[in-house]
């Protein structure tokens, strides 16, 4: 009634006035919009009508803008994030690196931020200066005393409040599993704003990351952009970057620009595990989604096209064709929204290409791309541009896809000049270390300019958002974080991490400053032309020599004798001369240069004790995720009878071993000369042994340097039986019977027992039931604890009893219930769990439990000793991955003396490449150059 022609003639005059004024601006606004041929009467037009066209004409004009900086967008005064009373602040003399000129930019001076923006970099005027003090909002000056200052870390890749820990059934919300297609669902719906992870992620530096729905779905979802910091609100919608208007659903202001939307895909291994499907169902659910999609965004074009040409009469009583399901997938289709692609191997990246080409939208990022390196010609098909590859820096082999995925990936790409970020997964990678992964990739050859904006504006434009995060620049947000080193050094931390301008670290006080220069990285050009080659499999196999001489050699570290000898110091500097594996001279060697021999330069390096493996099961798994390619996991006997068959006997790591594995032979090459290997399981796990990852078979003499090292137990409150379950086994097991020769050897004190366990309540059920046993029995028990996450609670006990520690994340991450009291480390905590339990008087060795990072077991235990604050110093930190780790395991035979030669710096060293073996258990020296 109220829109018919009566009741306008009955509105008061003061109100028709203003009334016909809109009219007639709308009807001047359609016909300037239509086409001056088609003549329609004014007549059946009324008001109401007019508004549904003009609300149709807006959104149509919608439908076709696209996302953009608005202009002025840099001159904004204060930011949308600026939270109330946030103090201005001025970083005095800082080196600045601002990801501007192609990451090349590096500024010596000052910083200032105010409002929750960047508002002058390297030099402040003063001018700005004496506006604030009229202000007078107290400016915070801070001296950062030359230190290194980034942008604030992007992750263009994180899981942080869905995939949360503590890990609880509670909070599983990183997927949906009802359908391989939901392209209708959104991460923001599932976040916990209790993840422990944010104030662990923003200690690294990560100030903004992309939060990803998982990859169990083809479409798993909408994302969101959000900032890590918290928020008055404490809301998830609160931490927003940014936010696409489609938030608050489809009725918002179709006028505005749009921003842009984010969204997830995934191909290959996970939505075929998933859904029982494979790749050729996937990539069916990918064409049939985009075929609705198209048909939708096909209908709404024809619908608009008629509006536009006038043709209303086409259109009465017709709405605008939409679907709240698809309008996300239609907004790809129309090339506004950012798309991440989890896809790893050429298969999956060929579909996706082809599916762009078929339905034309473009792919702003493949994620995991683990074969991304081996066809940069297909991804420069991808319809639209060539998207942005994001990648991990090591994270390779643990399921079929990944197999193939190589560390000089980030090189290789940058080289085809595809941009490359790098990403965490968090919390497959814990995002507080993304900068290390970039550091990483750097290590292996990518520049450093532009390992740096891996992290910060590489990732920030791939998520649409370069024109405010990411760089250091007048107007962008206020994410700024000073660094206690160069930030691509080992173990380079945060002193300080503003978001929107908000200082999110309480200062550390004493925090010893490391090396201000980038790393000056190894040569790796033949590695990676091989890698290529060899479409990520190049051989591994080490070229073994009798004769060596090594040149130029700074230091050299050798075990001292004894079991339990620390790691001795020789700084004899000059030649080191190793025949048949041992070291034959030290200093000129010039009797030993004549004859055959092999001369190897180590350019500054150093000679150091072959460090050691525990906690991964190298040897016993090739492909995580392929049993076949597996040992298998021993048998638990809580979770029923175990075979008759077995006899009661304890299962033994030697019997499953496998020579000649990727991870095995990486390690190696890293520097891993003993790996200690238990049977995988639950509870009782069995005896582990310590073999040569260098051997090529079992039959190679002194392939296993021990073949029976310690018996294994886990006591977990994830187990299925209970903790006391389980410790009423272990008690039975100690005062019992038993018939297996190891469990009388752990009863005699001869043997060590190794639990696995993180809970400090558990340890102190353990350290009472070993006062227990020896009360009883009068003899000593050999007990170690291995994980460990919340011994500092327990450490003056645990240093008491005589219980060694072996700490399996030095980096703490509290991803379980049972470990959930971590004590975080530097910049969060002064002390580390490691540098406790030395000054208590604990054993403490370092376990790197994942086979893939073996590999890394020298950048793991580099970076306790760095980040310790002068507290451990280099022997120690060798001697937590060399002798403390063998005490604790209960070794009493001395070990052979394998060293390591590094080429270029030192073992805990980006600088150092590891060039040689000198393996006296395999009486050989092995090459890797
Ligand atoms: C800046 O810091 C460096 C490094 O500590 C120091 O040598 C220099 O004197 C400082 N410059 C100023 C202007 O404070
Ligand atoms: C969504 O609505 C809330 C109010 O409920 C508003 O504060 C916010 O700005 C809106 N977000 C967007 C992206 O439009
Ligand atoms: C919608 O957005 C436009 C463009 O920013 C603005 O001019 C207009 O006032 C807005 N309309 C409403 C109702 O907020
Ligand atoms: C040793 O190597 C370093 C680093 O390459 C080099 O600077 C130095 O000159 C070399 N010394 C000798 C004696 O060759
Ligand atoms: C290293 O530290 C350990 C333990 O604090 C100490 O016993 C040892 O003497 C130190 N070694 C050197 C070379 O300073
Ligand atoms: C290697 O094996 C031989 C023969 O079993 C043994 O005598 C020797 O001690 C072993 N060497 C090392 C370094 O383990």
């Amino acid at each position: 009634m109220g829109s018919s022609p009566l009741a306008t003639r009955s509105i008061s005059r003061r109100l028709a006035r203003p009334f016909l004024l809109l009219t007639a601006a709308l009807v001047l606004l359609i016909l300037v919009q239509s086409s001056p041929l088609v003549s329609f009467a004014l007549s059946h037009s009324s008001p109401h009508e007019l508004a549904r066209r003009s609300q149709i004409l807006t959104k149509c004009a919608y439908t076709r803008a696209k996302p953009e900086i608005l202009p002025h967008f840099h001159a904004r005064t204060q930011s949308d994030r600026y939270a109330e009373n946030t103090k201005p602040v001025l970083v005095r003399n800082a080196t600045i690196w601002t990801a501007a000129d192609g990451g090349n930019e590096v500024l010596t001076g000052d910083l200032l931020m105010h409002h929750g923006l960047i508002k002058a970099v390297g030099d402040v005027p003063l001018s700005l200066l004496q506006e604030l003090e009229l202000e007078n909002m107290g400016l915070e000056v801070v001296d950062a005393d030359g230190a290194w200052v980034t942008p604030g870390i992007v992750d263009l890749h994180s899981h942080i409040g869905v995939g949360s820990v503590p890990n609880l059934n509670g909070a599983h919300d990183t997927n949906s599993h009802k359908a391989p297609i939901l392209p209708w669902l959104r991460s923001i719906d599932g976040l916990n704003t209790h993840d422990a992870s944010y104030e662990l992620a923003v200690a690294g530096g990560v100030t903004t990351a992309q939060i990803l729905p998982g990859s169990a779905n083809n479409i798993g979802g909408q994302a969101f952009i959000m900032k890590l910091r918290p928020t008055a609100e404490r809301s998830p919608s609160s931490m927003l970057l940014e936010p696409p208007y489609t938030l608050n659903g489809t009725h918002f202001n179709h006028s505005l620009t749009p921003r842009w939307r984010h969204m997830k895909h995934a191909c290959g291994e996970n939505p075929s595990a998933r859904y029982d499907i494979t790749r050729l169902d996937s990539g069916w659910n990918f064409r049939a989604a985009y075929d609705h999609a198209r048909k939708l965004r096909d209908a709404q074009d024809a619908f608009c096209t008629k509006a536009e040409s006038g043709s209303w009469d086409d259109l009465a009583g017709k709405s605008f064709p939409e679907d709240l399901q698809w309008e996300s997938l239609i907004d790809v289709l129309r090339g506004r929204v950012k798309l991440a692609v989890h896809c790893y191997e050429a298969v999956d990246l060929d579909g996706i290409v082809r599916l762009t080409n078929e339905f034309e939208f473009p792919v702003a990022s493949f994620h995991h791309a683990g074969e991304a390196y081996l066809v940069p010609e297909l991804l420069k098909k991808t319809w639209g541009g060539t998207p942005t590859i994001a990648l991990f820096a090591s994270n390779f082999r643990q399921k079929r896809e990944a197999y193939r995925g190589s560390e000089f990936a980030p090189r290789v790409l940058s080289e085809h000049g595809i941009n490359v970020v790098i990403k965490s997964d968090h919390p497959v990678v814990n995002s507080r270390y993304l900068l290390h992964e970039a550091a990483q990739a750097h290590y292996y050859g990518l520049d450093p300019a532009l390992a740096l904006l891996s992290v910060t504006y590489t990732p920030a434009m791939a998520m649409g958002m370069g024109h405010r995060i990411g760089m250091l620049k007048s107007g962008y947000d206020a994410d700024v974080v000073i660094w206690s080193s160069h930030p691509l050094s080992l173990a380079s931390t945060p002193t300080q991490v503003y978001i929107d301008g908000i200082p999110q670290l309480s200062q550390i006080d004493h925090y010893v400053p490391g090396k201000t220069t980038p790393p000056r990285t190894p040569n790796f050009d033949a590695e990676k032309t091989a890698t290529v080659a060899y479409e990520g499999l190049p051989p591994l196999e080490p070229q073994s020599v009798k004769r060596v001489l090594f040149i130029n050699v700074s230091g050299l570290y050798m075990r001292s004798g004894g079991s339990s000898g620390v790691v001795h110091v020789s700084k004899e500097a000059g030649a080191v001369g190793v025949e048949n594996g041992r070291v034959a001279c030290i200093g000129l060697c010039s009797d030993f240069a004549e004859g055959n021999v092999e001369i190897v330069d180590l350019e500054g390096g150093t000679i150091a004790p072959g460090l050691t493996n525990f906690g991964a099961p190298l040897g016993l798994v090739e492909i995580n995720l392929e049993p076949s390619t597996n040992d298998g996991r021993v048998r638990n006997p809580l979770d029923g009878d175990l075979p008759p068959v077995l006899g009661g006997k304890v299962m033994r790591a030697q019997d499953g071993l496998m020579f000649g594995g990727r991870n095995l032979l990486l390690a190696y090459r890293g520097g891993v000369t003993t790996a200690i290997t238990a049977p995988s399981g639950t509870f009782l796990r069995g005896i582990s042994t310590a073999f040569s990852p260098g051997a090529a078979h079992a039959r190679v003499e002194n392939a296993s340097i021990l073949d029976d090292v310690a018996l294994h137990v886990a006591v977990s409150m994830k187990a299925s039986a209970s903790v006391s379950t389980q410790i009423a086994a272990l008690r039975n097991m100690l005062f019992g019977e038993g018939e297996d020769e190891v469990l009388r050897r752990v009863r005699k004190g001869e043997t060590t027992l190794v639990v696995d366990v993180e809970n400090a309540d558990i340890m102190a059920t353990l350290l009472r039931l070993k006062d227990e046993f020896e009360s009883h029995s009068g003899r000593r028990l050999r007990l170690t604890f291995s994980g460990g996450t919340e011994a500092h609670l327990l450490a003056h006990e645990i240093a008491k009893a005589g219980v060694s520690v072996i700490v399996t994340q030095s980096k703490p991450f509290p991803k379980t219930w049972e470990q959930q009291r971590i004590l975080a480390g530097p910049p969060i905590t002064n002390e580390s769990l490691v540098s406790v339990l030395l000054k208590a008087g604990v054993n403490v060795g370092i376990g790197v439990v994942q086979e893939y990072n073996a590999r890394n077991t020298r950048f793991e235990v580099g970076w306790s000793f760095l980040t310790s604050n002068g507290a451990i110093n280099h022997t120690t930190a060798l001697a937590l991955t060399t002798t403390n780790l063998e005490r604790a395991l209960g070794v009493q035979r001395e070990m052979p003396q394998d060293l390591v030669a590094y080429r270029g710096g030192d073992v805990f060293e980006f600088e150092a490449k590891v060039v040689g073996v000198i393996s006296e258990s395999l009486r050989r020296t092995d090459l890797f150059v």
